[in-house]
């Protein structure tokens, strides 16, 4: 049994979608988040800079106490999770685009993955690709560009915005007939309902949030780590920059600027 808190950090907001099936799952758990939108996008940064920054994110999610650490950003887990785990004793959970799933799943044999340009380009992305594709589906990658941006600034998803966006990047997958699309940023799960619109029931979306829920629920039992508590868990929220914006926040989890 530990009562310490479990550590999430991302590039903003975008792991809120994480975070939420973790608090609904995991009752009696504290949760610290971080949300380290001074620096956000990571999404075009260089993968030493998105190391660098992953690394201070968990050495102050260690800081406060945290038992394990959970990525919720596709892009840090693709671009540094090799160097955390090294450096960091603590167990180190990750997020990356389901391709795997969606690959057993095409009828079609053609699916499409939104993610951020440095996921799309890791080595890690690149090695799942390659070690689950045997049978050679075609797989249509797009990066999501500017929708990060819009919603860390608040834009509201019904937007003409996201609307025009989704829609360019999302049309050309849909004329190559893709029959799953993966989404791989975090950010991207609160665009479910606009990509749905344009992209019908045809097609599959497929997420990573119950695979990072289960595997953290399985470390949690492995190393005798999850909460002693009976009574309901709680979640502190700490961003970075001068605000955040507030639409997908449980209006239960506490919220507060921090330096970090
Ligand atoms: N939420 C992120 C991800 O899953 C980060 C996006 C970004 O900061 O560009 O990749």
């Amino acid at each position: 049994m530990d009562n310490r808190p479990i550590g999430i950090f991302d590039s903003g907001i975008g792991g809120i979608s994480i975070l939420n099936e973790l608090f609904k799952e995991l009752k009696n758990e504290q949760f610290i988040y971080l949300a380290d939108n001074k620096n956000c996008p990571y999404g075009n940064k260089s993968k030493k800079i998105i190391t660098e920054l992953s690394i201070k994110n968990c050495k102050e999610l260690i800081k406060l106490d945290c038992k394990i650490i959970v990525i919720a950003c596709n892009t840090s887990t693709t671009n540094s999770i090799e160097s955390l785990r090294k450096i960091f004793n603590c167990p180190i959970i990750g997020i990356e685009p389901g391709i795997k799933p969606a690959i057993l799943e095409t009828k079609t044999k053609k699916i499409g993955v939104l993610a951020t340009k440095k996921t799309l380009s890791s080595d890690i992305f690149c090695k799942t690709q390659y070690a689950n594709n045997r049978e050679k589906i075609k797989i249509y990658e797009q990066p999501g560009f500017g929708l990060v941006e819009s919603l860390e600034k608040g834009v509201k998803v019904k937007s003409i915005i996201f609307k025009q966006k989704l829609h360019q990047y999302l049309f050309p997958m849909i004329e190559k007939n893709i029959d799953h699309l993966v989404l791989g940023c975090t950010h991207y799960n609160f665009l479910k309902d606009e990509i749905k619109k344009i992209i019908g029931n045809k097609i599959t979306i497929v997420d990573s949030i119950i695979p990072v829920v289960n595997q953290t629920k399985k470390i949690l039992n492995e190393f005798n780590l999850s909460s002693g508590k009976t009574t309901h868990g709680s979640v502190k929220l700490f961003y970075n920059s001068k605000k955040i914006p507030k639409d997908f926040i449980n209006e239960i989890f506490k919220i507060e600027r921090k330096e970090f």
